[in-house]
C-alpha cells in the first residue's frame, strides 16, 4: 500500500523503516498532514504517529471522505484518539513493539487484500455512528430511481448528478447510471474520461443483446444466472475518485447512437434491471439519468423497473402543459409491452411519479403547478391519487452555474462546492435538493451533520410521495 506516514522523530522513522522493509511504499514522511496534502497525494493509506504528529481529527475526517484508509500509533494523549476509537480505526500502542509493528504490517496487508465496505467505513469516520445508524436501516425506502423529464434542458442531469453526490456524501453507496440513450453528458459533469471506466451502459446492452442473439441465453430454472449476473453488473460500475460511497456506469457514447442493438427490448431489460438489483442488494441507491422520450427502448426498461421517477421539469406554463401529455406517453409506452395492461402501467407510472421543479426564480410556480393539476385532474382521480409537490429547486447565479459545468474539475459541481465552500448563493439550491431526496432516503441527519443543511430542533415531517394516496 501507498502510505503517508505523519509523524516526527526517532520513532517515526523506525516504523518508517519497518514499513518500508515489509514491503509497503512510504511515499512521504511529514510531522504535519492538511487538506491540500489530500488532494495533492498519491497515497491509499496514512499512518499517524498520533503523539508526535500535527493533526487534528478535522484533518482526518476530510482524508476519511477522500476514502483514505488509515492507522493510528497512539499512547492515549493525543487529540484524535477519542475520534479514532469511535471511528473504529485501528489503533496501536505508542511507542510500538516489534510484535506491534508486526500486527501494524498485517493489518495494512489484510486492508489490501480485503478492503473493507468503503461506504460503511466513510459513515463511520465521517458522520459518527448515529446518522450511519439511521442511514444503514433503509430497507423500506424507494431505491431504484429514474430521473426524467418531458423536455430537454431542464436540469435532469444536474439533479441526478448532484443528488448522487449529496446521498454519497451522506455515506450512502449510490450507484449512478447514464441511461440517456440520446447521448447523457454524465461523464462532463463528473469529468471523467470514458475509458477510465469498468464498463459503460453500450457495452452492457451490446453483449446482453449479442448473448440474446447467438440463443447463448437457456432457461435457468435455479435462478443461478440471476447471481452471476448480479455479481457482473456489480463490477460493471466504477467506482468515482475521491468519493468513496460513489459508483458509476457512463452512458452511450454519439457513435453508438443508431446501434440495432440499442432497440433490443429484452437486452435493455435485463440490463436496467440488473443495474438496479445489482445496486440494491449492495444495499445502495441506483440513480439513473434517463432521456426525455418514453418510448425508446432503453428509457421503457428503466421506467418499468424503478420504484420512483423523479420528474424534472422548469414550473413554467409551456412545459408543465406539456407534462401532461408526456405523462400519458410514459403510460402508453408501458402498457404496449406483453403482460402489461393500461390500468397497470397508469399505476406504475402515476403511483411512481415524483415532481420536482427545477431553476424555480419566483413564486410564480404555484399558478403553473395549479395549471399541471388541473390537466391531470381525470387521471389522477381515476386512479385515487392527489398531486403535491415534492422539490423546488432554485435558480443557481450564472457564474456559479457556468462553472459547475465548464470549468476543470468535478468540485465546482453545485454539492460538492457548497461542502466546500458553504456559498449562501448555493445553500437553497442544495438545501431544496436534500429536502427532495429525503422523498426516497432519510438523509437529513447525515445532511446536517455535513453540514448541507442547519440543523433544527422543529422539523417539518418529511412529505412521502409526491402523488399520495387519498
Ligand atoms: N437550478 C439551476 N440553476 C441554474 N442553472 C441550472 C440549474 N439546473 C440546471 N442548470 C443548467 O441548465 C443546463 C441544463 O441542465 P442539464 O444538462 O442538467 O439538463 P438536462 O435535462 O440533463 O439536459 P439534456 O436534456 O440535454 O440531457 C445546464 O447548463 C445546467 O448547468
Ligand atoms: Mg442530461
Amino acid at each position: 500500500m501507498k502510505i503517508f506516514l505523519v509523524g516526527m522523530g526517532v520513532i517515526t522513522t523506525q516504523i518508517n523503516l519497518f514499513l518500508t522493509n515489509a514491503g509497503h511504499s512510504i511515499v512521504s514522511q511529514s510531522g504535519m498532514f492538511t487538506e491540500t496534502t489530500i488532494q495533492e497525494g498519491k497515497f491509499d493509506g496514512i499512518v499517524v504517529v498520533g503523539p508526535v504528529a500535527d493533526v487534528g481529527p478535522n484533518d482526518m475526517v476530510k482524508a476519511a471522505e477522500a476514502g483514505k484508509q488509515m492507522f493510528l500509533v497512539s499512547d492515549g494523549s493525543d487529540p484524535i484518539y477519542a475520534w479514532a476509537a469511535s471511528a473504529r480505526i485501528k489503533i496501536f500502542p505508542y511507542p510500538p513493539s516489534p510484535a506491534d509493528l508486526e500486527n501494524l504490517d498485517k493489518e495494512i496487508k489484510s486492508m489490501e487484500t480485503q478492503p473493507p465496505d468503503s461506504a460503511e467505513q466513510y459513515r463511520n469516520r465521517v458522520l459518527g455512528s448515529k446518522a450511519s445508524a439511521q442511514l444503514t436501516d433503509i430497507s423500506s425506502i424507494r431505491r431504484k430511481i429514474v430521473i426524467t423529464s418531458p423536455k430537454g434542458g431542464t436540469g435532469k442531469t444536474t439533479v441526478a448528478v448532484n443528488a448522487a453526490l449529496l446521498l454519497a456524501f451522506c455515506g450512502i453507496k449510490t450507484f449512478l447510471v447514464d441511461a440517456d440513450a440520446n447521448v447523457g453528458s454524465m461523464i462532463y459533469h463528473l469529468r471523467i474520461a470514458d475509458q477510465e471506466t469498468n464498463s459503460s451502459l453500450t457495452s452492457l446492452l451490446k453483449k446482453r443483446a449479442a448473448r440474446l442473439e447467438s440463443g447463448s441465453s437457456q432457461p435457468d430454472p435455479h435462478g443461478l444466472q440471476n447471481i452471476v449476473s448480479a455479481d457482473e453488473f456489480l463490477r460493471s460500475f466504477t467506482p468515482y475518485q475521491d468519493i468513496p460511497a460513489l459508483n458509476i456506469v457512463p452512458g452511450v457514447s454519439e457513435k453508438d447512437l443508431n446501434s440495432k442493438f440499442l432497440e433490443n427490448d429484452l437486452a435493455a431489460d435485463e440490463v436496467m434491471k440488473g443495474l438496479f438489483d445489482a445496486g440494491t442488494s449492495a444495499n445502495g441507491v441506483v440513480l439513473m439519468d434517463v432521456g426525455i422520450n418514453p418510448s425508446n427502448t432503453v428509457h421503457r426498461a428503466a421506467l418499468r423497473n424503478a420504484d420512483a421517477i423523479a420528474v424534472v421539469i422548469k414550473a413554467e406554463i409551456p412545459d408543465i402543459a406539456h407534462t401532461r401529455h408526456w405523462i400519458g406517453l410514459m403510460i402508453d409506452a408501458l402498457a404496449k409491452l406483453p403482460g402489461w395492461s393500461e390500468k397497470q402501467a397508469r399505476e406504475h407510472i402515476l403511483s411512481r411519479i415524483n415532481i420536482c421543479y427545477n431553476m424555480v426564480s419566483s413564486s410564480g410556480w404555484e399558478s403553473s403547478h395549479n395549471v399541471l393539476q388541473k390537466a391531470l385532474g381525470a387521471d389522477l382521480k381515476a386512479s385515487n391519487l392527489v398531486l403535491t409537490v415534492n422539490g423546488f429547486l432554485p435558480i443557481v447565479p450564472p457564474n456559479i452555474a457556468d462553472t459547475a459545468v465548464n470549468s476543470a474539475t468535478a468540485r465546482d459541481l453545485y454539492v460538492w462546492r457548497f461542502m466546500q465552500l458553504k456559498e449562501e448563493e448555493l445553500a437553497g439550491f442544495v438545501g431544496s435538493l436534500v429536502g427532495f431526496v429525503s422523498n426516497f432516503m432519510p438523509i437529513r441527519v447525515a445532511a446536517a451533520q455535513m453540514g448541507f443543511i442547519k440543523s433544527s430542533g422543529q422539523k417539518k415531517p418529511p412529505r412521502r410521495g409526491l402523488f399520495s394516496r387519498k
